[in-house]
């Protein structure tokens, strides 16, 4: 191509390439030319010191600013809406235009992302939010966070015009806000031991706290704090068993579901700690919002305690469900009277609720409608599109973009806004910008403008946008694909086992360790495959520029005496889970807390039987079976666990029997040995996993029949 026509062809293609701007302003006109730096800041003389002071931050970001070209931000009262800005580039100079400070520091992050090695493309920009709320949910109660964290995290929000972090500062695995009237919140709920004996946890302190809510402020971006009620509080109920029902001492979980210890709602002292909590936190955020939580309360302690039940006699109270109507209800009104109103998990809305009330959708798009119809205004944030910890793979960037937050709703002006939940099960430091970008552009986009969608077109610019994120520090993930995903196997006759991993990004790689320790960007690296000695602990993760994009994955392994020999089983697994067959109980290879990742085999209703020929007369000191109960799908630890021996196969001796430890009514996914011990010499062993049988009333499939599931027989 000669000069000449390179110079007219490339202007013509950058007219025609929507810039990469996200989310993508309303208006936009390309013009010809580019505005060069370095600028001359002009700041609005009407705005206050504070404003001046964050502005030319955020400016500094943009742009140099110790040069000549002019750049002026300019309050002007005639342009409508709150965080409406108009933006105009010419080669002469920069101006921003809003009514108030808002707008013009959404237009400086309009400006940030427009810029080139030539300078700034000329354009005009008009540009206004569709929706008041723009929010991420950041949940620092499964998975602690540090204040240097949360504050990278607002300055990222900030560049894509999100303004509101939903903090969810209270867990069951941990209470992560400094109350001065109850320092045992903090001194007991911010910890937990793992099952490895490690303490894990963390808290803010109000001074921490004051100051991120400043940060956040000083980039355009409100905390709606998230202090759950009357369920998800083991934290606080570890902290004083007086608040459950129970009075039971409990630890703080470690482990992920919906667990029964909620806060009692029949005795008064519950609701005079809130008040307690609620008036420190009130005073810590400005917000006029408070989350008080609300979603998935078991109610079986309310149906078992007496305070409870007194508490629906003396409130004429239908039952279980009327009293968790009669919480919320109850917390709104102590709110309201501390000057806040109540954002809640779209189950608060069941028993009806007064005026003033945000209720946040999540469990279906469908209601919304009944909110709203009940009078109360909407934060979208339904799972099926928005919740941003489901794996990439599992909820694509063209699903989120595809969520239109006006369907199924016949009075969208009382939506506030879209929220995207980032929880943290699965979600630490090293993996929450890869989960949140670059799906979390889309939602930028739909919160923005909810735009007319053309998923070409927004998949294009994300494309041309990794450059300045790249540029910027600012980490994400892959698309349409896991982070990272694996199948493990053992071949006891080697004794090796294989990890098969697929990364979701071409310049990820595996780090990992055979030694105990966590892998670090020094350790050995593979691109997919490895081999490892069975007897040895696999600890392996992705890595992406020398940090680890999301934590390790451990694979326990053991040479035992039945490891690879001959085994029978005497009834079936349920052919969905059938695992690795009857070999996989004696190869080795333990399971994680994961009943899909194809080590463990289940039982459907019936009891595992199994026989295993050591191929000689062996000196046995102990054997084990290792078994897992996760009650929320169907599986629950056998009620005993039988053992017996035989030198022959056929004449067979008992062994020992284990009862099972694993309450059936803890929620919580939970392994464990069925340990018996004894000398002896035998060949042959016998397991016999006697199954819980028929799941009782309490249990959401009650009548249907119970799972086993086990993953390896264990011989010492
Ligand atoms: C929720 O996901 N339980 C709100
Ligand atoms: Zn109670």
């Amino acid at each position: 191509m000669n000069i000449m026509v390179s110079m007219f062809l490339l202007p013509l293609l950058s007219f025609a390439l929507a810039p990469a701007i996200f989310p993508m302003p309303a208006h936009y006109q390309p013009e010809a030319g580019t505005c060069q730096g370095p600028f001359s800041l002009q700041l609005d003389q009407h705005l206050s010191g504070q404003d001046q002071g964050r502005l030319k931050a955020a400016a500094g970001l943009a742009f140099e600013t110790k040069g000549t070209t002019p750049a002026k931000l300019e309050i002007n009262p005639d342009i409508k809406g709150n965080e409406a800005y108009n933006l105009d580039i010419t080669p002469k100079g920069i101006e921003i235009e809003a009514s108030n400070p808002k707008g013009l520091y959404w237009g400086l992050q309009t400006l940030r992302q427009m810029r080139t090695t030539e300078g700034f493309p000329c354009a005009e920009i008009e540009d206004a939010p569709t929706f008041a709320w723009r929010s991420v949910l950041l949940d620092v109660g499964r998975h602690f966070e540090t204040p240097a964290f949360v504050k990278h995290f607002l300055d990222v929000m900030s560049i894509y015009k999100f303004n509101v972090l939903h903090w969810h500062l209270t867990e069951d695995q941990g209470w992560r806000i400094e109350i001065k009237s109850h320092p045992e919140l903090t001194r007991i709920g911010a910890w937990r031991t793992e099952a490895d004996g490690s303490r894990y946890g963390g808290f803010y302190t109000q001074d921490e706290i004051k100051d991120i809510v400043a940060y956040a402020a000083a980039r355009n971006i409100m905390i709606i704090p998230e202090i759950e009620m009357p369920g998800h509080c083991s934290s606080a109920v570890a902290s004083d068993p007086i608040l459950g029902c129970t009075k039971a001492q409990i630890k703080v979980p470690t482990t992920w579901g919906v667990f029964e210890d909620v806060y009692c709602a029949g005795r008064e002292s519950t609701f005079k700690f809130l008040d307690d909590v609620l008036s420190e936190v009130v005073k810590l955020f400005p917000s006029p919002y408070i989350h008080i939580g609300g979603d998935e309360v078991p109610i079986a302690h309310w149906k078992a305690c007496p305070d409870c039940q007194a508490r629906i006699q003396s409130e004429h109270l239908k039952d279980v469900y009327g009293l968790e109507s009669y919480f919320i209800q109850r917390i709104q009104k102590m709110l309201k009277a501390k000057g806040k109103e109540i954002i809640g998990w779209d189950e608060i809305m069941k028993g009806g609720l007064a005026k003033g009330a945000v209720v946040e959708i999540w469990n279906g798009q469908s209601l919304a409608e009944t909110a709203l119809d009940q009078g109360s205004q909407v934060l979208l944030a339904p799972a099926s599109n928005c919740y941003l910890d489901r794996q990439p793979n599992d909820l694509t960037m063209e699903q989120v973009y595809s969520y239109d937050p006006t369907s199924e709703i016949t009075k969208p002006g009382g939506i506030l806004g879209i929220e995207a939940p980032l929880w943290s099960e699965h979600i630490t430091s090293d993996n929450c910008m890869a989960m949140f970008l670059p799906r979390g552009l889309a939602i930028s986009e739909i919160a923005w403008s909810n735009p007319h969608k053309d998923y070409q077109s927004f998949e294009d610019r994300v494309r041309r946008h990794e450059a300045f994120m790249k540029a910027n520090g600012i980490d994400y993930g892959p698309e349409g694909k896991a982070i990272f995903t694996y199948s493990v196997s053992s071949d006891p006759s080697k004794g090796v086992c294989d990890l098969n991993g697929k990364l979701g990004m071409e310049d990820m790689e595996l780090k990992y360790t055979t030694d105990g320790s966590a892998p670090t960007a020094d350790s050995a690296s593979s691109t997919g495959n490895i081999e490892w000695p069975v007897g040895k602990t696999l600890e392996v993760a992705p890595f992406r520029n020398g940090k680890p994009v999301q934590p390790a994955a451990v694979f326990a392994t053991e040479r035992h005496l039945a490891l690879g020999k001959q085994v029978t089983f005497l009834t079936q697994p349920s052919k969905r889970y059938a695992g690795t067959g009857p070999q996989g109980l004696v190869d080795g290879l333990f399971g994680s807390g994961d009943f899909h990742d194809g080590i463990w085999q289940g039982w459907d209703g019936n009891n595992l039987v199994a026989s295993v020929d050591l191929g000689e007369p062996t000196n046995i000191n102990e054997i084990g079976l290792h078994c897992l109960q996760q009650t929320g799908s169907w599986i629950l630890m056998p009620k005993v666990v039988r053992y017996e021996v035989s030198d022959d196969g056929t004449n067979w001796r008992p062994y020992g029997q284990v009862p099972s430890m694993v309450k059936d009514t803890d929620l919580a996914p939970t392994l464990s040995w069925f340990t018996a011990k004894g000398a002896v010499t035998a060949r042959y062993v016998k397991v016999t996993a006697m199954n819980y049988g028929v799941l009782p009333e309490w249990h959401l499939g009650a009548g249907d029949k119970a799972f086993i599931f086990a993953d390896e027989l264990r011989v010492r």
